[in-house]
């Protein structure tokens, strides 16, 4: 690809941690990069870091959570920009609680942004992708839908039907030149994985072989991987990148 016709890749999520290290390594590696966020105040914010940095990349606003939000914004991004080549379902949320304690909202908010989100996006640009013969979804999932976590059953329940949705859509769009795959990522040093208390946090930590957290830039590095062109041969796998803290 050339300057003028780089890959365009779409981040959800874009503004948090894990997000943030990926449009800067998807930039650095030749893509035009749009960040999906839903905080006007914190994007922001974001983008006035990210200009400070080097990055120039296009922010769009957009819920999700809801079907026709992602129509619309996918629809603007698509007539000013061209086709998006790469999708990167990222957009993930936690609400911890044991399940006998678990309110329905909690439920229903983690399901909706972790895993109906992978259906509101995906399905508003696989059709173009299938147009153009080339696509690249990359789904973010976790080390906790592969092995379970207490307090997480929304969690789980989510991720790793993300993982299902990967499988299946791998099958649907291969003779198109897509390629649908997951990442699950262990405990990686976002804002998500601090926000556990310390104490079980520290716990978590000295089960991991490698001995620390993850780096968010160590999973960028594997989504800008699975996005490029070279890895055409790469469909509905599942790649764990956790430290050896889950081994199978
Ligand atoms: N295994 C077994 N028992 C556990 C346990 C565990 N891992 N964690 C808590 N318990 C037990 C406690 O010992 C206690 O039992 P008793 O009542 O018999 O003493 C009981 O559960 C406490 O339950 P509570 O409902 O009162 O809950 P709590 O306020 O202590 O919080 C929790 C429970 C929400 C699960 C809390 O421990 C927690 O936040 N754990 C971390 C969950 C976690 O790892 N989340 C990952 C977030 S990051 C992420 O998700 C990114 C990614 O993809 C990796």
């Amino acid at each position: 690809m050339d300057g003028k016709n780089k890959r365009i890749a779409l981040v959800t999520g874009a503004t948090g941690g894990l997000g943030t290290a990926m449009c800067k390594k998807l930039y650095d590696d030749g893509f035009h990069v749009i960040a999906n966020y839903r905080n006007k105040q914190k994007a922001d914010d974001w983008y006035a870091m990210m200009r400070t940095d080097g990055y120039d990349i296009d922010l769009f606003e957009g819920d999700v959570c809801d079907f026709d939000s992602m129509a619309k914004m996918i629809k603007e991004i698509e007539s000013k920009f061209g086709g998006i080549d790469v999708l990167v379902n990222n957009a993930g949320i936690t609400r911890d609680g044991r399940l006998a304690k678990m309110s329905k909202d909690d439920w229903h908010a983690v399901i909706n942004t972790n895993l109906n989100s992978v259906f509101n996006c995906t399905r508003n640009v696989i059709e173009g992708m299938i147009e153009r013969n080339f696509g690249r979804v990359i789904n973010i999932s976790s080390v906790n839908a592969q092995r379970g976590q207490f307090g997480q059953t929304n969690y789980s329940a989510a991720k790793a039907g993300m993982h299902g949705f990967t499988k299946t859509l791998a099958m649907e769009v291969a003779k198109y030149g897509i390629t649908v795959n997951t990442i699950s990522p262990g405990y990686i040093a976002t804002d998500m994985v601090m926000a556990v208390p310390e104490k079980v946090r520290d716990q978590i930590v000295a089960q991991i072989p490698v001995g620390r957290l993850g780096g968010t830039n160590e999973v960028a590095t594997l989504v800008s991987f699975l996005a490029s062109d070279a890895t055409s041969f790469i469909t509905g796998a599942n790649y764990s990148i956790n430290g050896g803290q889950h081994v199978y």
